[in-house]
């Protein structure tokens, strides 16, 4: 696709220089998707919003939004900018504050990431937490509480971004046309999503304007209430969902739904996976609302099967705001958004060798009990396996060993067979922990792991325990 004009190496960015940053926000670059649209013949963009001075696509409506309240008198000198945000709107109403003088409030839900209210907080901002479960009509809900704020505040405006207009025209102005160029008017798909709904109603105006036969495609995270309505023309129940950003329980004022051709619904784990992929395969740092757009785009890709058609998806925002989360992959498994850890028994007895190195401690048939009975104690060992040709006929719990030595001091020159229990299972290393767990029982109270054709180590029901409450 990447015709001369349009090769970086000869058509440098920001090649003037700029007086301030705002001046710097957009022409952010088309990348090909290479590695996640392995097996599609549809080339597939990414339009990397990420790579705005703020880090996300709201660069484009803050200040957008800050001059046409000062072009509307509504904004002056000294004001105070007041507005409800996931974080990113935050930034950009944050960089144009930060350049004209003005103060900021921003209410966020506590669903979002700790990272973006530290950031808003960076920018001087004054943040206030709200309770992500309320209704969008609560009074503590985060746009009702940023409306109220601004009506007690003296010379403060609220942004307004789920009904100001200033927000899709900043898309339909900027997005929309840098889309057209970078593609040489050969897109034939626009997907995005919708969190206000100013980028998809915006820039898909202005490309079907361009040319109506382009497709422009929603995304919708699982629990918004946009995919189903757009469907039923019926405001459902909404219901949580961990992507950020995007999503809605109401249809905001900036969404024109008759812009968007068709919406889909991805749950968060496919939109959370496709985030990694993307940083980990393509090296394009974003967020979860990315991996969801992402997502759709490869379907759509998949399903247009056509070399000349030319699918473009937005990447929103960069993942360095879900560090805490899409990339810890202890809150990815908390949430069960990725599978735990397959851990298998080779696993077990290793990390049991970390802590106390030693081979498998076991006894023969003809072992005398005294002997066994002072390698219990010397090792602190529960289980104890009669070990007979490289296997197990059978086996010691240090409890029957103490009873019976307890019971009559006579048994400490038998040998162990005569007081052996029933062998102990033997697995093979590559069992996972589930499966070694169903096998431990009263009768089983151990598994012996059988490696490179030798019994290498044992699993009891304690190490298993000591496993699940460390994992904790
Ligand atoms: C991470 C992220 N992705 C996507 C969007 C959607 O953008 P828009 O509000 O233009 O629909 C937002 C909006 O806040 C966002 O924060």
């Amino acid at each position: 696709m990447s015709h001369p004009e349009h090769d970086p190496a000869v058509q440098p960015r920001h090649r003037v220089a700029y007086d301030h940053v705002l001046q710097a926000i957009g022409w952010t670059p088309l990348i090909r998707l290479n590695a996640v649209t392995k097996g599609i013949r549809t080339p597939v963009y990414g339009k990397a919003e990420f790579m705005n001075p703020g880090g996300s696509v709201k660069d484009r409506i803050g200040p957008a939004i800050v001059e046409a309240a000062e072009r509307s008198g509504e904004l002056r000198p000294g004001g105070t900018i007041v507005e409800g945000t996931s974080g990113n709107t935050g930034v950009g109403l944050a960089l144009a504050a930060a350049i004209k003088g003005y103060r900021c409030v921003f209410t966020i839900p506590d669903k979002m990431s700790q990272e973006k209210v530290r950031l808003l907080k960076a920018f001087g901002a004054e943040v206030i937490v709200t309770p992500s479960a309320v209704a969008p009509d609560h009074p503590d809900n985060y746009v009702m509480m940023a409306k109220r704020i601004a009506h007690e505040t003296p010379n403060a405006i609220l942004a307004n971004q789920f009904y100001n207009d200033a927000n899709p025209q900043a898309h339909y102005r900027t997005t929309g046309p840098e889309l057209w160029e970078q593609t040489g008017g050969r897109i034939t798909h626009f997907v995005s999503a919708a969190g206000t709904g100013g980028t998809i109603t915006g820039a898909g105006r202005y490309l079907k304007e361009k040319n109506p036969a382009v497709r422009v495609i929603g995304g919708d995270p699982v629990g918004s209430i946009i995919a189903g309505y757009s469907k039923t023309g019926v405001k459902g129940e909404s219901a949580p969902y961990k992507v950020e950003g995007i999503g809605q329980d109401k249809i905001p004022g900036t969404l024109d739904m008759s812009v968007v051709d068709e919406w889909r619904s991805v749950d968060d784990r496919s939109a959370m996976a496709l985030a990694r992929r993307l940083t980990r395969e393509e090296g394009l740092f974003v967020g979860g609302s990315t991996g969801l757009i992402a997502h759709v785009a490869l379907e759509v890709a998949r399903e247009v099967d056509d070399p000349q058609a030319c699918v473009v998806c937005i990447l929103c925002d960069t993942g360095e705001r879900y560090l805490s989360k899409t990339y810890s992959d202890e809150w990815m498994r908390e949430n069960r958004l990725m599978d735990p850890v397959r851990v298998t028994a080779s696993e077990m007895i290793r990390q049991k060798e970390d802590k106390a190195p030693r081979e498998l401690i076991s006894v023969t048939p003809e072992t005398p009990v005294r002997r066994a009975l002072a390698l219990v104690t010397a090792n602190d060992v529960s289980q104890l396996p009669v070990v007979a040709e490289g296997d197990c006929v059978g086996h010691l719990s240090e409890a029957t060993l103490m009873a019976r030595v307890l019971e009559s001091t006579a048994v400490l020159d038998q040998a162990v067979q005569t007081l052996m229990e029933p062998p102990l299972p033997v697995v093979d290393s590559h069992i996972d922990l589930p499966a070694i767990t169903r096998l431990l029982t009263r009768q089983n109270p151990a598994v012996l792991v059988r490696e490179g054709g030798r019994l290498a180590g044992i699993v009891t029901r304690f190490d298993v325990l000591r496993y699940l409450t460390d994992a904790r």
